[in-house]
């Protein structure tokens, strides 16, 4: 399993991989947007905070310009690089076409029948966004019990994604995604529980451990 931090903030995406358990960052046209700088100089600098993988959507709309788009990130961010792609005919085939020498991973997926394609196309991830099906939808995490179903024997793996609680983040796992985005607050409310920091506290207040 690995969990990355879904942000293009540079400041939020350091303190996400300080903590030493963030496997890489995804990003997608909105988050990019949001930060208001060019997007070349943004990817190099997240291809240099990580030593992990970093998650970039296609935004262009025709076949061959996809391809050139891709080439160029791959330019940028070498093999950190996973592409994302829209889950469209124009997507798969971009996909089918890609995956033979880059990690693929259509996005937005909200189906068992786009799983099923993503994996006939060469997809390495597909996104599933969890909390968006579920308010939009059906129950998101009933969708990745039919997706990880489906999915049995086929090497695509399953990254939640729009996750906004740590509830549910643990319930995609156990529902049968392979791998966690999450959101920078969502991220770090991860490894708190009060009941831990109680227990924290009163072993150093009563405890004892080797002398310095
Ligand atoms: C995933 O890669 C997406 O960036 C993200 O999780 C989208 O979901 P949201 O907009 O509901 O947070």
């Amino acid at each position: 399993m690995s969990i990355y931090i879904d942000s293009a903030n540079i400041e939020e995406i350091k303190q996400a991989l300080d903590l030493g358990w963030i496997s890489g960052i995804t990003t997608n046209p909105l988050l990019l947007a949001k930060e208001g700088t060019e997007v070349s100089a943004l990817l190099k600098d997240l291809g240099h905070l990580t030593s992990g993988s970093v998650f970039y959507q296609l935004i262009s709309e025709t076949f061959k310009e996809m391809i050139e788009e891709a080439d160029r990130a791959l330019d940028i961010l070498e093999d950190k690089l996973v592409v994302k792609l829209p889950p469209t005919d124009l997507g798969f085939k971009v996909c089918s076409q890609l995956s033979t020498r880059v990690s693929c991973c259509p996005t937005a997926i909200y189906s068992p029948a786009q799983a099923l394609v993503a994996s006939e196309a060469g997809a390495q991830f597909i996104a599933v966004y969890v909390n968006r099906a579920t308010r939009l939808m059906v129950d998101g995490i009933q969708l990745l019990v039919d997706i990880a179903d489906v999915l049995t024997n086929s090497p695509t793996d399953i990254l939640a994604a729009s996750i906004k609680s740590p509830d549910e983040a643990f319930q995609s796992i156990r529902a049968g995604a392979k791998h966690l985005t999450l959101p920078f607050d969502t991220l770090t409310q991860m490894s708190d529980h009060p009941l831990s920091q109680e227990a924290v506290d009163q072993f150093k207040r009563d405890g004892a451990g080797l002398e310095k």
